[in-house]
């Protein structure tokens, strides 16, 4: 961690004049001045002939500016060129496509000049870097590992029509099921594409002002052979007349998804209660289910793309419902909520803004 200022600035040390160095420098010269002082003095003694008196301290004194030259080159070496050559090594990793890379700083953080500071960023670059290209990778691993299963059953099922001796009955069994996994397939296509044109701002939200308990209404309505077919106790407390402002067709997936996995996620014989109530500023809507419920683990995960927590259920769909979920609520400046217990069930509540009174629609 880098020191900050009262501002939050850095604190980065400008190089002033240094002290260090200076005294090392003054060290040597008097030193060596008292050896040449020696030398005059034993020549003197010696009564040595002209050319040697003059020849020896030149020699002298030649050898004493190629030490000091070596002592700069050595400390010019470890203070610049030595980290500046371990950051171009990491660069050109980086370049590589290795993104694990670490370039320790040269001074320690209370003493960072603007080399270290350099140093800092691109190790945060990096890092910042290789979780991008994770996120990456990872989603494309997760949209081909989804797309195998319904490719392999299409193919599947395409060869076994192929065969000689299959009754009119098989045909239509094999024909409808490459036509559910087609579905699959199209489903996936096509929430990608939703939550990739979300995720990039490519979907201009249409803002209307426009009754919520309808909405909510003709969705639980689209689910009622399913759950006829489970057998589940449904419980709808909805108050008349609750006007939001948002965009219909995409509160339209939001309301889907959470009451399909309510459905998908508990088990025949048990309830799903849909609530919406509201306070002058907000109005909430909770689907509830006394399905098999989440771990704490899972409930930190369910909005990540393709996550699926409950095994059992997870050839059905793909884990993207409530990343949409999520991405939509942000749009629309709406809040979501989950409490869940493994076993018992679990609560998701929406809340939403209000439409004013008396206040415009925004967009249209
Ligand atoms: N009501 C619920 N009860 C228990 N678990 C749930 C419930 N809703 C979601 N989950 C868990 O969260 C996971 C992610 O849900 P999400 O809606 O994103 O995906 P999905 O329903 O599996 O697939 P998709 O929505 O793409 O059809 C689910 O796989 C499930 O493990
Ligand atoms: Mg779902």
């Amino acid at each position: 961690m880098t020191r900050k200022d009262k501002t939050g600035k850095r604190i980065i040390k400008d190089s002033l004049f240094p002290v260090s160095l200076f005294a090392i420098y003054l060290g040597v010269i008097l030193l060596m001045s008292g050896i040449h002082q020696g030398l005059v003095v034993l020549m003197n003694a010696l009564a040595l002939n002209s050319v040697i008196q003059t020849l020896i301290p030149t020699i002298y004194w030649s050898a004493v500016a190629v030490g000091l030259t070596f002592f700069t080159r050595k400390k010019i070496k470890d203070t610049y060129e030595a980290p500046l050559h371990r950051l171009a090594e990491a660069t050109e990793q980086v370049a590589g496509g290795d993104f694990s890379v670490y370039v320790p700083t040269v001074h320690t953080s209370d003493k960072l000049d603007y080399l270290d500071v350099m140093i800092l960023d691109f190790n945060k670059m990096v890092e910042e870097l290789g979780s991008v290209e994770t996120l990456k990778t990872d989603f494309v691993s997760n949209v081909s590992h989804e797309m195998k299963t319904p490719i392999a059953i299409i193919k599947n099922y395409a060869e076994l029509l192929q065969m000689k001796n299959v009754s009119e009955e098989e045909k239509l069994e094999y024909a409808e099921n490459i036509r559910e996994a087609a579905g699959k397939l199209s489903a996936l296509i096509s929430n990608i594409l939703k939550l990739n044109k979300l995720e990039n701002q490519r979907i201009d939200p249409e803002i209307e002002s426009y009754d919520l308990c309808g909405q909510l209404e003709e969705c639980i309505l689209q689910y009622e052979e399913l759950w006829d077919e489970k057998e589940l106790e449904l419980e709808v407390d909805i108050e008349e007349g609750a006007v939001i402002q948002a965009d219909p067709s995409l509160m339209e997936l939001v309301w889907n998804n959470l009451i399909s996995n309510a459905i998908k996620f508990t088990e025949p014989g048990g309830k799903v209660t849909i609530r919406q109530t509201g306070t002058s500023d907000h109005v909430e809507v909770s689907v509830s289910d006394t399905g098999c419920g989440m771990s704490r683990e899972s409930v930190r995960h369910i909005f990540d793309k393709f996550y699926q927590g409950d095994t059992s259920h997870s050839k059905e769909g793909n884990g993207l419902g409530l990343a949409l979920v999520r991405r939509i609520l942000d749009l629309m400046n709406g809040e979501i909520q989950v409490i869940s217990e493994k076993g018992k069930g679990s609560t998701f509540t929406v809340k939403l803004p209000r439409q004013k009174e008396g206040k415009e629609a925004i967009g249209g």
